[in-house]
């Protein structure tokens, strides 16, 4: 492996090609415990913790693990047609080293999303075959009955798929319903709901298996996962 110098750690971090790194050493711009860093090939032994790059402390990671608090109107896309990208609440250099989400969230849906870069990461959380449960609040247009909770349990059958799918959990909390599910397909929870004659009017999604929407975290706000977060979910 070659060896980590400067311009490689800061091109890992997203932060251009490497010689848009050197540029930035060059022009005076990075950090280490208070000293400019002047040799843009200089050598680490093992990563540091953090660097500043242009007056801002970051962590020196080059895998990403992220939970945001997606707020309502925003698009899980890089191509966002119709509202703002989850991506734009993020700093640009994770784009450069290939952030994506873990799984989506309507533009209409917000709460717990987790967006990685780590594609083998991505493929377990996102995969039935893991069964991480997926939790939401939702509030419904009509009276949730006892007859719908226990059609929901048994599982329904929604157009366009093969075979039907079901709430592994439910409860009421309120006027809400929290309810878990084992899949991800397209407007999944939503389309439970409308099966059983309801219609969902706010959708909140709280945990991603044994992980929960950190509640210190305004809307659109992000933080990294810890690593204990990273292994109970891989
Ligand atoms: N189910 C939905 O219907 N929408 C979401 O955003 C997530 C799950």
């Amino acid at each position: 492996m070659p060896a980590l110098t400067l311009e490689r750690l800061l091109a890992s971090m997203g932060y251009g090609s490497r010689k848009e790194s050197r540029a930035l050493v060059r022009m005076g711009l990075v950090e280490l415990d208070g000293n400019v860093l002047e040799d843009p090939f200089m050598e680490f032994a093992e990563r540091p913790e953090s660097i500043t790059v242009n007056g801002e402390e970051v962590p020196t990671v080059d895998k990403l693990y992220v939970m945001m608090h997606k707020p309502l109107d925003v698009e899980c896309s890089h191509n966002a047609r119709d509202h703002q990208s989850v991506f734009s609440l993020l700093p640009d250099r994770f784009t450069a080293m290939g952030i994506q989400t873990v799984g989506r969230l309507d533009a209409d849906s917000e709460g717990l999303l987790l967006l990685s870069n780590q594609g083998d990461f991505i493929h377990k959380v996102e995969s039935p075959k893991k069964g991480l449960l997926k939790r939401y609040r939702v509030t419904l247009a009509r009276e949730f009955t006892e007859a719908q909770k226990q059609e929901l349990l048994k599982g329904v059958m929604l157009k366009g798929e093969r075979r039907e799918v079901l709430a592994r959990e439910i409860e009421v909390e309120g006027d809400s319903v929290i309810v878990a599910i084992g899949e991800g397909l397209y407007h999944q929870v939503r389309r439970m709901f409308a099966a059983v004659g309801n219609h969902v009017e706010t959708l909140e999604r709280i945990s991603i298996g044994p992980v929960q929407l950190d509640a210190s975290l305004g809307r659109g706000g992000w933080r990294f996962l810890t690593d204990e977060e990273v292994s109970s979910l891989s």
